[in-house]
């Protein structure tokens, strides 16, 4: 197998007179203790896209990932450097209130975790500690993001039926609910189809695709059909590196490096 370094990047540029762009990193670097796990990424989010990233386990994606809204705080010895610039604003500084910061960037993992509460609990209880009182405003709330999540119509006769009781696929799409109610910019996502069955999955996919008019979507996939079915731009991902970074069309058809070409036709990874 040929080796791949870091001097075979192939990052497409995105100009900002065309392209708004949401969040995006500079340099960014992210080690756990001593090892180094992702080496000096700069890659640009457009709004109101999906950008998928993909690569082989291992390759530092949800490392990526969890660093755009600080998540890799929460690991002891984990060190975050370089920019992540979202309005303007340096997010990765030490003076950002992660707290805050985190209703703009919202994020969804891998196994559906709702809260053991009811459906309309799960979605209010976010807003109610940000001081949401009103009962038809926290009503509303419930409708219109069960509604965009795609689980309205199955679940409005049950909204104080307990979560745990639903599906694995309406778990998740309660888990995007849940986020999305804090109205964020930017939705996070690691693998949120991967523990789910194939019909769930589309259900997953048509939600995303559904979201994307109103948020930035970025959402990690091992799966390569999902990637090339949901996402507007790709960025691959190996060993901590991006090699590649461009329109999804491109990386899946016509992908500049090898390491990409190996990678989403199967051949490695
Ligand atoms: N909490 C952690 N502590 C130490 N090393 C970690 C931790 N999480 C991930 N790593 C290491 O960082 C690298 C990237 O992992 P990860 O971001 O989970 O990759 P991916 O999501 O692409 O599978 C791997 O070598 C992994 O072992
Ligand atoms: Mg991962």
């Amino acid at each position: 197998m040929q080796n791949y370094s870091a001097d075979d990047k192939f990052i497409r540029e995105l100009d900002p007179k065309d392209h708004e762009i949401s969040i995006s990193t500079e340099d960014l670097h992210v080690f756990y203790g001593e090892s180094e796990a992702i080496h000096g990424v700069s890659l640009p989010f457009e709004r109101f896209k999906i950008t998928a990233l993909i690569g082989a386990s291992g390759s530092g994606k949800s490392t990526y990932l969890r660093s755009l809204n600080r998540m890799n705080d929460n690991i002891d010895g984990t060190r975050v450097t370089g920019k992540i610039m979202y309005r303007d604003l340096d997010i990765n500084s030490q003076n950002i209130n992660v707290y805050e910061m985190r209703k703009h960037i919202g994020m969804v993992f891998q196994r559906p975790n709702p809260f053991s509460k009811s459906i309309y609990d799960n979605i209010t209880f976010a807003p109610k500690r940000n001081g949401v009182r009103d009962k038809e405003t926290l009503d509303e709330l419930v409708e219109t993001t069960l509604k965009q999540a795609a689980l309205w119509d199955q679940v409005k006769d049950g909204l104080g039926q307990s979560a745990l009781s639903l599906s694995g696929g309406q778990q998740q799409r309660l888990c995007i609910a849940r986020a999305i109610a804090m109205k964020p910019d930017i939705l996070l996502l690691d693998e949120p189809a991967s523990a789910l069955d194939p019909i769930s999955t589309s259900t997953v996919e048509d939600t995303l695709l559904a979201l994307k008019d109103r948020y930035t979507i970025i959402i990690v996939t091992h799966n390569m059909q999902q990637a090339a079915r949901i996402s507007d731009y790709t960025a691959f991902f190996h060993l901590g590196n991006v090699l590649e970074f461009d329109e999804t069309s491109n990386v899946f058809q016509r992908p500049k490096i090898t390491a990409t070409e190996d990678y989403v036709s199967g051949r490695f990874g």
